[in-house]
């Protein structure tokens, strides 16, 4: 039997469009669950009913016209619905969080992409999340065109996957600064490769992670 887990982490996966972090999730969730981890996985904007709503408005192409402050506001409004319902609720069971994109999307996205100053996408992360940060982050980087060629197939194009190509840039390059500034919670996950490359890499972090939890447990 696996000995219980007393201390709940918060994962988040981060990249561009079609990088592979819906699909990995439940990889993910797989090998963490199997080592007896008892994992809640979700997802941002959303992750609540009064979130899912805020997604619908934020995703809906027919909300064109809705200023970078407007998209920036809905985005925090949803995760706080989401912190406080959700996130917390479950690491404070012991539960762990695997969470498909989080506040490094919001300044790939609204900061890199929109231009909006970090600094104020800053004060409403403080302001939100009080200092409340990931255990780790999961970068899936791609080439955007790579990325956008993934994405397109899957249907029609959300509010977001209708921007230009200058737009994903500027997201790709903004989550690398991202994981530059903070490399003690980032990994980066070479996300161009194969599916099965792309398992081998997240099974390190899987190792790390159960790894770290060992240590935790003999203390
Ligand atoms: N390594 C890979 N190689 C080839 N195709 C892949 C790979 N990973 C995922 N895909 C495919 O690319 C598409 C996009 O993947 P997925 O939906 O997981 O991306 P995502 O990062 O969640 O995108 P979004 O940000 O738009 O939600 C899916 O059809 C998926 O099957
Ligand atoms: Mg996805």
């Amino acid at each position: 039997m696996n000995a219980p887990v007393y201390s709940g982490r918060f994962i988040t996966l981060e990249g561009g469009e079609g990088a592979g972090k819906s699909t990995n999730a439940a990889y993910f969730a797989e090998q963490l669950e199997a080592a007896g981890i008892r994992l809640r996985v979700t997802r941002e904007p959303g992750g609540t009913r009064l979130g899912e709503r805020i997604r619908e408005l934020l995703l809906d192409p027919e909300s064109d016209g809705m200023h970078a402050d407007t998209e920036l506001l809905l985005m925090f409004a949803a995760r706080a619905q989401h912190l406080n319902e959700v996130i917390l609720p479950a690491l404070q069971a012991g539960e762990w969080v695997l969470c498909d994109r989080f506040t490094d999307a919001t300044y790939a996205y609204q900061g890199g992409g929109r231009g909006i100053d970090m600094q104020r996408i800053a004060e409403l992360e403080t302001w939100v999340q009080q200092g409340f940060q990931p255990d780790m982050t999961i970068l899936f980087d791609l080439p955007v065109e790579t990325g956008l060629a993934r994405a397109g197939e899957r249907g029609a194009l959300d509010r977001f996957e209708q921007e230009q190509k200058s737009f994903f840039t500027a997201v790709r390059e903004a989550y690398l600064q991202r994981a530059k500034q903070y490399p003690g919670r980032f990994r980066i996950i070479d996300a161009a490769k194969q599916l099965d490359d792309v398992q081998r890499q997240l099974d390190t972090l899987v190792d790390e992670l159960l790894t770290t939890q060992n240590v935790e447990r003999t203390r």
